[in-house]
């Protein structure tokens, strides 16, 4: 009974093992370079981007981007810019893209933070609790994605939209947790993010 023991294995770690095996054939096939170039005039080579109001794709939770490439396909998050590339984008493709840029370091963008306003913001964030879907660190997790890091003017844009008109498709629960802000409280939550 002993001996036998030794070698029984629970479940779990053969259903773990054919997981961990699909994983490595995933990571074998990225997105095209083509697909990525595409992505890259927009969102940043490095998928940290530059652009006014374009949010950076660096380091966002792998699952936070598929499901928006996702919504964005079906019509569900209408994003003009991106339509006409979305719309021939297979589930492989959604897959590929969000390992990928998911694993990207984030950089913080070159737009000027605001001490006074990002001490500020982070006062705010803990009364209304930002941390608890979006992790302390701001970093996201799943559904939830990564704030800290990310643009200003986006953040600004983004945070608005949540809680004045919320997009189509979007989590009720963002707009709860917004309701209520005022502009000034809205761009000390974007400088406290950016500045993580
Ligand atoms: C022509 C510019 C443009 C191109 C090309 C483009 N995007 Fe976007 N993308 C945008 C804009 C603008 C937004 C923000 C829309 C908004 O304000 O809701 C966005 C948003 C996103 C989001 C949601 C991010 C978030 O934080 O909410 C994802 C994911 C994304 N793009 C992925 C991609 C991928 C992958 C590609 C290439 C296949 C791509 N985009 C190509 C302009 C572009
Ligand atoms: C109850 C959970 C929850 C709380 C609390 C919460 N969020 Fe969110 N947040 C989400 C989810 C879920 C999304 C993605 C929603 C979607 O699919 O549109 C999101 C999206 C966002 C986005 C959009 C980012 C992007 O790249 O498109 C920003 C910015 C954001 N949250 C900031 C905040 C801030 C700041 C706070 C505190 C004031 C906060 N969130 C509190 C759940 C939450």
């Amino acid at each position: 009974m002993r001996d036998a023991s030794k070698w029984w294995r629970p479940p779990a770690f053969g259903l773990a093992a054919v997981f961990l095996s699909a994983a490595a054939a995933f990571a074998q096939s990225g997105p095209s370079a083509e697909t990525l170039q595409l992505c890259a005039a927009c969102h940043g080579e490095d998928g940290n981007s530059k652009i006014e109001k374009i949010p950076s794709l660096a380091g966002q939770p792998a699952f936070f981007i598929l499901n928006q490439l996702f919504l964005m396909r079906e019509g569900v998050r209408k994003v003009e810019a991106m339509a006409p590339i979305v719309k021939d984008l297979k589930d492989d493709d959604l897959n590929t893209l969000s390992q990928h840029y998911a694993k990207l370091p984030a950089k913080r963008s070159d737009e000027p933070v605001d001490a006074a306003l990002a001490r500020r913001g982070a006062e705010i964030s803990t009364a209304r609790r930002c941390g608890s879907c979006h992790l302390p660190s701001l970093a996201g997790q799943e559904q939830m994605p990564r704030v800290a890091r990310q643009r200003i003017d986006y953040l600004v844009e983004t945070l608005k939209s949540y809680r004045d008109s919320p997009r189509p498709g979007a989590d009720t629960a963002m707009s709860a947790a917004i309701v209520g802000a005022s502009d000034a409280d809205i761009a000390a939550l974007a400088h406290y993010a950016a500045s993580l």
